[in-house]
């Protein structure tokens, strides 16, 4: 089980893992060929409040955990628990609401609507939620200012650098305060100084509201930024640093 990471404030719900992953295995069946276990007997806890990275070697399975871990794909073998929901008791719809309410995600091509403005894609999901208009443009440009992005606002994803739409999908992944945010390689595709702002906004957000951050990287800078390492080789951990 592990202990909770000591840097943190303890109050009642600390002790309790927001996330819970036991023998969780993952096989994909290729065609003409040997299936792939891509995990392979997961276990781990992560803890309201930590920055948590998934760390690895290309093709350690890190894409694989986090897609589980964030109800993206259904748990076939093994159990994950969020909160009090199981997730392998919901159904693909279930998931998808889960998801809309609880989950935040930063991808590393940034993934924002081509069509829509800087402003609107932060709005996107309090969409979903049903936030009214007003409120959430009030929202979405209190979050654009945080990520330093005051004249950029309408601003369309393609007249803006990789640093600045990733900073806005830090925006959209932050906006509605859920309670785990995951990011697939948020620096993937940045140099070195754009990296270093995109994981100090993850540090800063983390901290400020309180929220759990899973981030997959095989960076050893990134994962240096994290309270907490999980370490993955050929689908299993291999190590478990807590700072
Ligand atoms: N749909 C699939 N079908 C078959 N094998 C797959 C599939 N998806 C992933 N794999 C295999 O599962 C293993 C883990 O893949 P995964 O994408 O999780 O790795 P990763 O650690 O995220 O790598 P990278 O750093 O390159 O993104 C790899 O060996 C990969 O080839
Ligand atoms: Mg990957």
């Amino acid at each position: 089980m592990g202990n909770p990471p000591k840097n943190k404030q303890v109050t009642n719900n600390e002790d309790t893992p927001i996330i819970s992953v036991r023998h969780v295995s993952k096989i994909y069946p290729v065609e003409d060929d040997e299936p792939v276990k891509a995990l392979d007997d997961v276990s781990l806890d992560i803890y309201p409040g930590e920055i948590c990275c998934i760390f690895g070697q290309s093709g350690s399975g890190k894409s694989t955990l986090l897609n589980q871990l964030a109800g993206l794909e259904k748990p076939e073998i093994g159990a994950i628990r969020i909160q009090n929901t199981i997730l392998n008791r919901l159904n693909e719809e279930q998931l998808a609401v889960f998801r809309q309410k609880h989950i935040g995600f930063v991808f590393q091509s940034y993934n924002l609507l081509g069509h829509l403005n800087a402003l609107e894609n932060v709005e996107m999901p309090l969409i979903f939620q049903g936030v009214d208009p007003v409120k959430r443009k009030q929202l979405a440009e209190n979050m654009l200012i945080k990520v330093g992005l005051e004249k950029r606002m309408l601003h369309y994803p393609r007249q803006m650098s990789g640093g600045q739409q990733q900073r806005t999908g830090i925006a959209r992944a932050f906006v509605s305060h859920p309670s785990i945010v995951f990011a697939d390689e948020p620096t993937g595709n940045l140099d070195s100084k754009s990296s270093k702002q995109i994981m100090e906004m993850f540090l800063k957000f983390s901290r400020e509201f309180h929220q759990t951050i899973v981030i997959v990287s095989h960076d050893q800078e990134t994962a240096n930024y994290a309270d907490h390492i999980i370490r993955l080789s050929d689908g299993k951990i291999v190590e478990q640093i807590r700072k």
